[in-house]
């Protein structure tokens, strides 16, 4: 049968069926089977803010997973389409081997906002999967060593290196692609010190990982951090914090860092430092461990793309924004408004939510039973409410990731979305 040819600016033009049903033909069909098989059709025509609309304008849904924190300033953020549209008036991808001030100028607004006064040094890439990988080859070659430790239900990536690191039955593609079984070792219990210490040795280079759960949502305890910290240093492994969703921000401060004395040796930001609209991440490290990977020989890394003007301008404007008093102030209240919502709903409900955590803009809300895990996804789409993810492991919790310039009008909505599904089960049991 002849596919049916998916058009775009021409009349008339593709419906979601289309698109889904190309997918289905001849594409990703498993992206297009999931949505189908949750009942959480939909593709994207506008985006503006917090809410997308399905391409027939017939949907809204209210983003509070934003693809971890892509959309953390609101889809098409206004002032970050500006910086843009006026960086392509001007400039290009540039030519990789020759320097450009917007990248010292980024690197210089990155060293200012570090937590910590040694991470002074920052090499632009393309994505986070990338960083990471680098990340995890500069920590081979400051060590001389390969081994590599990271939390068995972490994410850091598809590719590369950082595929190495991601060891999930769900996430990971170790098995899947027959990589390396024997380079990485997982701990299992995350802030359980001794679960980690335990793999740390004399052939590990790094221990990466998120300063929260990544899939409770839940942040780690300050004695997990400095126990595992203290090992390492002991050890001499390198620390690689991943912020890519936890920076920028969300926690209330520019990075989860922020709120532990922790100097880790490498920190990866990614997602929102693109402002949603342009491809840009960053690996931000101490003066010697960049000379001796970059400066050191040649060629240490580089990609073409890369590190261009109009990735530097962009993200220069994110950092610049994320540390604005009134982006600060309004994720406190966002964190204030969420913590109360979420209190009251499981006073409300008791035998379907449960406490979660909240921190800055990254909130859970625990459930009950397996069948209130299983529905809640689906029924909040239905209901207009885009959640992050449903927690595959204990705590069950369902997790949300609004966008940190949403209206307190968001969170009641989102809470009145959490109220009706429960109201429902409550009639219908
Ligand atoms: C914590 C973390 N690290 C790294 C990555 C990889 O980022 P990207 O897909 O932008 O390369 C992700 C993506 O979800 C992530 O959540």
């Amino acid at each position: 049968m002849e596919p049916i040819l998916v058009t775009i600016d021409k009349n008339p033009a593709a419906s979601s069926k289309d698109v889904l049903s190309g997918y289905l033909d001849r594409s990703w069909a498993f992206l297009a089977e999931l949505q189908q098989s949750s009942e959480m059709e939909f593709v994207i025509g506008d985006s503006q803010g917090s809410y997308l609309w399905n391409i027939e304008r017939t949907h809204r849904l209210l983003d509070c997973g934003n693809a971890g924190g892509v959309h953390s300033l609101g889809h098409r953020n206004p002032e970050l389409l500006a910086t843009l549209r006026t960086a392509f008036d001007r400039h290009d991808a540039g030519i990789w081997s020759m320097p450009t001030a917007e990248s010292l100028a980024l690197q210089d607004s990155l060293a200012a906002m570090a937590p910590s006064p040694g991470l002074c040094r920052c090499v632009t890439t393309l994505s986070s999967t990338d960083s990471i990988d680098l990340a995890l080859m500069f920590a081979m070659r400051c060590t001389g060593r390969n081994k590599l430790v990271a939390y068995r239900h972490g994410y850091h990536g598809h590719g590369g290196l950082a595929a190495l690191v991601t060891g999930s039955d769900y996430d990971g593609q170790i098995e899947h692609y027959s990589l390396s079984r024997s380079q990485t070792r997982f701990f299992d219990e995350y802030d359980r010190a001794a679960s980690v210490t335990q793999l740390l040795d004399g052939d590990c280079a790094a221990l990466i990982l998120e300063l929260m759960n990544f899939e409770t949502f839940e942040p780690a305890s300050p004695a997990f951090l400095q126990e595992i910290a203290a090992d390492c240093r002991r050890k001499g492994i390198l620390l690689i914090v991943d912020e890519t969703r936890t920076g920028l921000g969300r926690s209330g401060l520019p990075w989860l860092t922020s709120h532990y004395a922790l100097s880790p040796d490498i920190i990866i930001l990614g997602k929102g430092l693109g402002g949603g609209l342009y491809p840009v991440s960053v690996l931000l490290t101490t003066q010697p461990i960049y000379d001796r990977c970059l400066n050191e020989g040649h060629w240490g890394f580089s990609s073409s793309m890369a590190g261009s003007p109009i990735a530097s301008l962009v993200a220069a404007k994110v950092i610049e924004i994320i540390q604005r008093p009134d982006l600060t102030a309004n994720v406190k209240s966002l964190e204030t408004q969420l913590t109360q919502e979420f209190a009251a709903l499981c006073d409300e409900f008791p035998a379907v939510f449960a406490p979660g955590s909240v921190l800055g803009a990254i909130a859970t809300i625990g459930l009950r039973s397996r069948s209130v895990r299983d529905a809640i996804q689906p029924a909040l789409f239905k209901r207009g409410v885009m959640c992050h993810s449903v927690s595959l492991i204990e705590p069950a919790v369902v997790k949300f990731f609004p966008c940190l310039t949403s209206e307190a009008s968001v969170v009641t909505e989102l809470a009145d979305a959490l109220r009706g599904f429960a109201s429902e089960l409550g009639r219908n049991d």
